[in-house]
C-alpha cells in the first residue's frame, strides 16, 4: 500500500495543488436535481442541509471532530442522500475541504447519485490495491468523493481490517480535509459499520419517518453509543411536518 508522508507545516496553497491533482467531474445540475441533490447551490430547498450543516459543524469545532459517519439502522433511510447532499452543503463554504467516502460496498450508491461515469471503485482503495488518488474525483475545488462502481465481495472484511484504518489516515494526511463524512451501510444489515467506529469521531443517525421504528432507533443509538459519539437523529422523509419542521428533515 502507498504511504503518504506530508511535511507538517503544509501551507493552504500546497493543499490547493494536491486537491488540484486529483481528476475532476462535472455533473449537470438538472442530473444532480432529477437524483435529489440539491446542496450544490443555496435555494430554498438545500435549506434543511445547510442547517444540519451548521448545527453539525458547530458541534464538530467544539469537540475538535473531523469525522462524521452518516448512519441508519436498516436500508434506505436516506444516508446517501443526505451525506452526499450534506457534502456539497460544506462545500459551497469557500476554503473548507470536504471529502466523503464510501463504505457501503453492499449496495454502493454515491456514484450513480453524483452521476459520476468514471468507473472508480474505492474499495480497492482500502483493501490496499491502489493508491487512493486513482479512485478519488473532486468537484469543484474542494469536494472529493470516494466512491464505487460495483460491489465487493468481502464488504465487512473489507472495514473490519486495520488496513482500512490506516487508509483513512493516509487520505486524512495526505488532504487535510476539514472534515471527511463516511457513507456507511446500514448498521443491522452486518458488522461492517459497528466495526469501522472506531475510526470515526462522531456519527449521524438517520431515521425514516413512518418506517423506522422507536426499538430499532434505540437500539441502535445504544449500539452506537457505545462505541462513539451520536451527533444527533435525522427524521428523513418525513410528509408530515410541525410548525417548527419546514423542511422536511429534523436534526435535534
Ligand atoms: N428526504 C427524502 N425525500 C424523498 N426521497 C428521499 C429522501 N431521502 C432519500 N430519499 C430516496 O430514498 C431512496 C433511498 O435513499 P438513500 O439511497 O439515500 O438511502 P440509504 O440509506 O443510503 O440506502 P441504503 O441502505 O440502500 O444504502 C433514494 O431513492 C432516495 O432518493
Ligand atoms: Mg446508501
Amino acid at each position: 500500500m502507498d504511504t503518504y508522508v506530508l511535511p507538517k507545516n503544509m501551507s493552504v496553497s500546497d493543499r490547493e495543488e494536491i486537491w488540484k491533482s486529483i481528476e475532476s467531474f462535472n455533473p449537470k445540475e438538472k442530473q444532480l436535481l432529477a437524483n435529489r441533490i440539491v446542496a450544490f447551490r443555496s435555494s430554498h430547498d438545500s435549506v434543511p442541509y445547510d442547517v444540519m450543516r451548521t448545527k453539525m459543524l458547530h458541534q464538530m469545532r467544539a469537540n475538535k471532530w473531523t469525522r462524521v459517519a452518516i448512519v441508519s439502522p436498516s436500508q434506505g433511510a436516506g444516508k446517501t442522500l443526505t451525506s452526499v447532499n450534506l457534502a456539497f452543503s460544506l462545500a459551497r463554504q469557500t476554503n473548507f475541504y470536504t471529502i466523503l467516502l464510501e463504505l457501503d460496498m453492499r449496495r454502493p450508491s454515491v456514484a450513480k447519485t453524483i452521476k459520476l461515469t468514471d468507473e472508480c471503485q474505492f474499495s480497492r482503495v482500502l483493501s490496499g490495491e491502489n493508491p487512493a488518488d486513482e479512485h478519488l474525483r473532486r468537484y469543484g475545488k474542494n469536494l472529493i468523493f470516494g466512491s464505487n462502481s460495483t460491489t465487493v465481495r468481502n464488504p465487512a472484511e473489507l472495514l473490519q481490517g486495520t488496513n482500512a484504518g490506516k487508509v483513512v489516515d493516509g487520505i486524512e494526511e495526505r488532504f487535510k480535509p476539514d472534515i471527511m463524512i463516511f457513507d456507511t451501510p446500514p448498521v443491522f444489515a452486518g458488522d461492517d459499520t459497528l466495526a469501522f467506529l472506531d475510526q470515526v469521531d462522531c456519527v449521524l443517525l438517520v431515521a425514516e419517518a413512518e418506517k423506522s421504528t422507536i426499538d430499532e432507533i434505540d437500539k441502535c443509538e445504544q449500539e452506537l453509543a457505545a462505541r462513539t459519539n451520536v451527533l444527533g437523529v435525522i427524521l428523513n422523509k418525513c410528509r408530515y411536518l410541525g410548525k417548527h419542521e419546514e423542511y422536511g428533515k429534523e436534526y435535534s
